[in-house]
Parts: C-alpha cells; sequence; structure tokens
C-alpha cells in the first residue's frame, strides 16, 4: 500500500490496546472461578515481588463498565483481553460455567455497544490448577484440554467475537514457567519447557482446527513475542552464530512450525543435548500449522548477544536468572548510550521495524497486528494527581514511527495495541512495575488517564502522528 503521507496510516488500520485476564480482573475466587497456576504461584512465598497477588489487581470484574467507557474515551477501535480458563471452566475439564461465560459476555456486549472490536485471546498464562496437577503442559493431553475449552469459549462468544488468539507468548508459558521457573508454574526442567511448548503449539492448532470447523469465517491468530537480534560485533562469526542461535530460540522455534510446518534444523541440533524432540508424533506439524488469518506480534526489545568468552563468564538470560535451554553459551549484553525501561529493557524503536519486516519477508503472507507494544516506568503523580509520563510518551511514539517505517517497506501490518489499557498485576514483579496508559491506584482503584493516553486519544484520532 503506497501511504502518501509519511506520517498517516493506511485507512482502517486497527487502533487497540491489550490486558490479561490474571493482571487485571481480581475477583479469584468469585462465582466460581478456580485457582491458576497464577494464583498458586504467587500464593507461594518468594514467588512474586512483595508477595503481589492477582486477587484483586485492578478490580476489572467489577469495575469492567468504568473500564470500557474509559476505551470510548481514548478513542480505542478494539480492546484485546483474555478469557480466564478457570472461570469459564473451573478445574480445566468438564461442564462450562455460565456465571463465568455471562462476564465474558457482559463485558463483550458493553464492548459492541460502543463500536469496540473485542479481541479474545484464550490463554494468557493462567491455566487451571487441576491441569497442571496432572501434568501440565508438559503432558499432551493438556492440548486436547485446550482445544475443548477454545471450542466450547468459541460457542458462548463466537456469534459477538470475530477475533481469536489461541495463546498469548507461548515463548513465555514454556521456557519462563517449566526451565527459568521465574514464572508460574515454577518448574525447573529444560526437556520439559520443550515438551511444553511442542504441546502448546499442538493446543494452538487443534483449536484452531476445532473453530474453524464450527465458524470458517472466524478471524484466528496466535500472539508471539517476537525480538529484534543483533551481533554485539557483526565482524565475529562467534557473535554471528549466537544471533543465529538466539533468533532460533526466541523466534523462529515458533515462527517456523507455525508458518512453514516444520521446527528450524539448526535449533535442533542446538538442543541435541536437551530433548530428543520425542513428543513430535505424526501429523502435529501438519496441525500446528493449520492456515491462519492474522498473526499477533508482540515487541518490547532487542537481544544483542556475543559468543562465549573464557573470559567473561556467559551472562544469565536477562529476564531468566536460570536456564533457557539452549542459550546457556550465549552473552547478553546491553549496549551503552541506549535507555532502558523500568523493566531494564533496552528502548530499540527501529527493532520493531526489523521484526515487522522479517517475517513479511521470511515467511509466507499473513496479515500482521502488534498486539503488545509498551514501556513501564516509574510514575509520580504531580499534586493535583496528573501523571505527566512523558518517556512512555516518547516511547510510544518511537514505536508508532515505528510500524509507519515497516509499511513503507511493504509488511502488512493492519493494526496496534498498546501494552497496556491500565496499570496491572506484572506477573512476578507484582505491582511494582507500571506499564498503564491509565493509572491505577490500587488503595482506592481510582483510574487516571496519563499523558501518554491522551496523546494515544490524538493520535488515534487522527490516525497518525502530528509531525
Ligand atoms: C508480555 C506479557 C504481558 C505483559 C507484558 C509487559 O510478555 O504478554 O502480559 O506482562 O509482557
Amino acid at each position: 500500500m503506497t501511504i502518501i503521507d509519511p506520517l498517516t496510516f493506511p485507512p482502517g488500520f486497527l487502533w487497540g490496546a491489550a490486558t490479561a485476564s490474571y493482571q487485571i480482573e481480581g475477583a479469584a475466587a468469585e462465582d466460581g472461578r478456580t485457582p491458576s497456576i497464577w494464583d498458586t504461584f504467587s500464593h507461594t512465598p518468594g514467588r512474586t515481588r512483595g508477595g503481589d497477588t492477582g486477587d484483586v489487581a485492578c478490580d476489572h470484574y467489577h469495575r469492567y463498565r468504568e473500564d470500557v467507557a474509559l476505551m470510548t474515551d481514548l478513542g480505542l477501535a478494539a480492546y484485546r483481553f483474555s478469557v480466564a480458563w478457570p472461570r469459564v471452566q473451573p478445574g480445566g475439564r468438564g461442564p462450562m460455567n455460565a456465571k463465568g461465560l455471562d462476564f465474558y459476555r457482559r463485558l463483550v456486549d458493553e464492548l459492541l455497544e460502543r463500536d469496540i472490536v473485542p479481541w479474545v485471546t484464550l490463554y494468557h498464562w493462567d491455566l487451571p490448577q487441576e491441569l497442571e496437577d496432572a501434568g501440565g503442559w508438559p503432558a499432551r493431553d493438556t492440548a486436547a484440554r485446550f482445544a475443548d475449552y477454545a471450542a466450547a469459549v468459541h460457542g458462548a462468544l463466537g456469534d459477538r467475537v470475530r477475533h481469536w488468539t489461541t495463546f498469548n507468548e507461548p515463548w513465555c508459558s514454556a521456557f519462563l514457567g517449566y526451565a527459568s521457573g521465574v514464572h508460574a508454574p515454577g518448574r525447573q526442567h529444560a526437556p520439559d519447557a520443550l515438551a511444553a511448548m511442542h504441546h502448546l503449539l499442538l493446543g494452538h492448532g487443534e483449536a484452531v482446527r476445532a473453530i474453524r470447523a464450527n465458524d470458517p469465517e472466524a478471524q484466528l491468530g496466535i500472539t508471539l513475542n517476537l525480538y529484534a537480534i543483533s551481533a554485539a560485533d557483526p565482524a565475529k562469526p562467534g557473535d554471528l552464530d549466537a544471533v543465529r542461535r538466539i533468533d532460533g530460540l526466541a523466534n523462529r522455534i515458533f515462527l517456523d512450525p507455525v508458518l512453514l510446518g516444520r521446527y528450524p534444523e539448526d535449533v535442533r541440533a542446538d538442543l541435541a543435548g536437551v530433548s530428543d524432540f520425542g513428543f513430535v508424533r505424526d501429523g502435529d506439524l501438519e496441525t500446528i500449522a493449520a492456515p491462519l488469518d492474522l498473526l499477533g506480534i508482540n515487541y518490547y526489545s532487542r537481544h544483542v548477544v556475543a559468543a562465549p568468552d573464557p573470559d567473561a563468564p556467559a551472562e544469565p538470560y536477562w529476564r531468566a536468572p536460570t536456564s533457557w535451554p539452549g542459550s546457556e553459551t550465549v552473552r547478553f549484553l546491553k549496549r551503552p548510550g541506549y535507555s532502558v525501561t523500568d523493566m531494564d529493557w533496552e528502548v530499540d524503536a527501529p527493532g520493531l521495524t526489523e521484526t515487522l519486516v522479517r517475517v513479511a519477508r521470511d515467511y509466507p503472507a499473513v496479515p500482521l497486528y502488534v498486539t503488545e507494544n509498551g514501556a513501564a516506568y516509574v510514575d509520580t503523580p504531580g499534586t493535583d494527581g496528573a501523571i505527566d509520563d512523558q518517556e512512555r510518551v516518547a516511547y510510544f511514539d518511537a514505536h508508532f514511527r515505528a510500524c509507519l517505517a515497516a509499511i513503507a517497506e511493504g509488511a502488512p501490518l493492519k493494526g496496534y495495541f498498546a501494552w497496556s489499557l491500565l496499570d496491572n498485576f506484572e506477573w512476578a514483579w507484582g505491582y511494582s512495575k507500571r506499564f498503564g496508559m491509565v493509572g491505577v491506584d490500587y488503595a482506592t482503584q481510582r483510574r487516571t488517564v496519563k499523558a501518554s493516553g491522551h496523546r494515544y486519544r490524538e493520535v488515534i484520532k487522527r490516525n497518525g502522528l502530528a509531525e
């Protein structure tokens, strides 16, 4: 598509914001919801910063109307949220819970009434605890449980929801959940992490098939967290090989099976000491590569990597204090002069352009959506209560420009969801990290639109940037 004005997005570009069930809903034990792995994990001493849990979170379960009104105030055209599996199917198998489904029906109706597209993620990390007790994602049966659940949720909401995402960031579920253990369920067993990865992907493929069979027109996709990756010294073959390895373990190990129907051979070779991939059965990859209508990409930062250096011990992966299978020999470096967010993630907007263009170039054509992008900063409200988060304003601005650059280079980018609508429970970091365009005072549950939210409203209205 030719863009006449370089600061304007193509007509129909979809502007949204994203959240996830456990991060905002609260009401953890209400209306029949049973615990998820995140309830268990967050209630285990030492697992989350300050022992924070999602018991109350933003109390969105009770305040969803107010929150949807905020979306209207910001001018959002779409809202990406997730369904809490243990709320709608307690225990992860068997009958559905009408009260749980009703909550999402009410939420969706409220959105539709306000002309906001509901964009549903079926799994944003809250696996019912009973399924973890039965083996969790390393167990093949969990994939079948997920497909049943997905079909049942689609059965309940499919008349009003057209956009369905199976999984959010299976990399995190598999590797942070089962290898490094910094996310629920907090296990540390590398071979299990790889089995988990495969079963998450299998669950994705089976769910796509099941939903498609009932609703050929549904818009189906998956959301992957992808990274731009570059070499500390591009002149060093060892550093370039570190790029190949980490690109394989972070990006291609998910992109290839989903879009090409195969695991990358070089990554399998890198992981030979961890797993023989014996969990792959005949027909699995065909299922996993079920045709999609769109691909969601979450982008936050870039990895700069280098070869092992006998004089500088391998650095632990920046989000995972222990192992990410296959990455042990790689050094992850910080570049001097780059600003970092409150997560200590380097701000690298050109990496978003690079990621979008790369997916468009290396994989079969599929419409792309940025389903998450955003930044945590320490917000200090002024004496009048206003939150002037100029660093976040700048972060978003740079990434909008990166989207425009990707579109100009031909990437089929169709929409953008900011992370996040609200400050929320940032997993192991609890409430200490704030990502919202709307601030939440957890003591009073008061919402305050930050400067970044006000700016976003202008961008949406203009469908582009002013200068
Ligand atoms: C992503 C998660 C999302 C949020 C952001 C900051 O990995 O999908 O829930 O925590 O990071």
